[in-house]
């Protein structure tokens, strides 16, 4: 059949709005039509290189959308269902999604790879095949997926709210609360409040932290950070480095999340010189693949006992944490609606895009 999809044909181009010819599912697949699609950072990446992957590609891997067809095998759903795609394929039967910890499934490899998990395309244009970022390419009117990176929700929970909870949501909470370990009376310091972020901050006031720290340059990111639960806000690390010294009486922060649009090398020192002892520096950001150096006082590892861990997916569970984040939104716990500022039709996309790097967004959506 055929479809309209954003392709990436090239390093450092726009986003083509075009039709594509899209296959019907294979085995332990199903095709989507997709009701929303966050414009998630990630996918900036490949624009820049900084997540390699071969191109073409179909973009976008934050969405949700109803199933219209399923392949052989697939038992887990039915045609009319609603489904979140996590960006993160998981098994349930691998080493790691035994252990709990299915973010790190062995299908992650296949996320920057293009083609589907058994190595071939589904997406096909102007003669050639075309990959999809994370197996998923949500943005495209309708996709197909591996059963994998489905997850079955209910049809009460609205559609355009839980495709954020498929990335910026359960990894900005995830970073904060599993990955960071942040609990009830910490300070909570989250460097980067974007779409990722300003989801670390709710994470952060959910399990009770007592001082959030929303640290960006950007006044509107700042602004907006304190519905979501932020009770501080910073400009710059040493603005955030002179309050959390005054508001913990310089033992600092429990956990300083790391959710700028690249990770740096410098950070690392930044966000340890914020935490204190035992203090977790959560690196969720997309460094550059070459970028070797990393800048940080061995001191601080050894004699404060600080930690520098790296975060995807906020090491979270998608069958178990995508559900539980909608039932939070559902009690009215987490905020999703807020988070959208702006909807774009997909032929917009680079003007979402654009509105990122303005720091006009927490979240832009794509709404087919
Ligand atoms: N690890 C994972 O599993 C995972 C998943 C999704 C996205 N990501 C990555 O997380 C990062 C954030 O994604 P996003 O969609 O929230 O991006 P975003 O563009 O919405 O937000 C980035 C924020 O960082 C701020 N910022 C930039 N430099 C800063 C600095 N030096 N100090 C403080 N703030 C700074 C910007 O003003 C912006 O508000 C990206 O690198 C993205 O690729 C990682
Ligand atoms: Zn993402
Ligand atoms: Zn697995």
């Amino acid at each position: 059949m055929k479809t309209k999809a954003a392709v990436l044909w090239g390093l450092q181009q726009k986003w083509e709005v075009e039709e594509l010819e899209l296959d019907a599912p294979k085995a332990q697949e199903v095709m989507v039509q997709l009701t929303v699609s966050g414009l998630c950072h990630s996918d900036d990446h490949l624009v820049t290189g900084d997540m390699p992957m071969n191109l073409p590609v179909v973009g976008g891997h934050e969405g949700a959308g109803v199933v219209v067809e399923v392949g052989p095998g697939v038992t887990e759903v039915e045609v009319g269902d609603h489904v979140v795609l996590s960006f993160i394929p998981a098994c349930g039967r691998c080493t790691e999604c035994a252990r709990g910890r299915s973010n790190l499934c062995v299908y992650g490899a296949a996320i920057v790879a293009g083609p589907q998990l058994d190595g071939t395309f589904r997406f096909h244009a102007r003669g050639q095949d075309v990959g999809q970022m994370c197996v998923l390419g949500t943005f495209s009117e309708y996709t197909v997926v591996p059963i994998a990176s489905v997850v079955k929700v209910d049809k009460d929970i609205p559609l355009d709210k839980a495709a954020l909870v498929g990335c910026g949501v359960t990894t900005g909470y995830g970073a904060a609360v599993r990955t960071g370990e942040a609990r009830d009376g910490d300070t909570v310091v989250v460097m980067g409040v974007g779409g990722l972020g300003i989801n670390a901050v709710q994470g952060a006031k959910l399990v009770g932290a007592r001082h959030v720290i929303a640290l960006d340059p950007v006044a509107y990111k700042r602004e907006r950070s304190f519905e979501f639960g932020a009770t501080h806000a910073a400009a710059t690390v040493e603005e955030a480095h002179a309050l959390i010294t005054d508001l913990t009486r310089g033992t600092m922060a429990d956990v300083c999340v790391v959710t700028t649009d690249s990770a740096e090398g410098a950070y690392v020192a930044q966000g340890l010189s914020l935490v204190g002892k035992r203090g977790r520096v959560v690196m969720t950001a997309i460094p550059h693949p070459t970028d070797m150096q990393v800048d940080m006082s061995l001191f601080d590892l050894t004699l404060y006992e600080k930690q520098v861990r790296g975060c995807l997916f906020g090491s979270s569970n998608p069958r178990l944490d995508i559900p539980r984040m909608l039932e939070l939104y559902g009690a009215g716990k987490l905020k999703l609606d807020e988070l959208i500022t702006r909807e774009y039709s997909l032929d917009e996309i680079n003007q979402g895009y654009e509105d990122m790097h303005a720091g006009r967004n927490l979240r832009g959506i794509i709404r087919f």
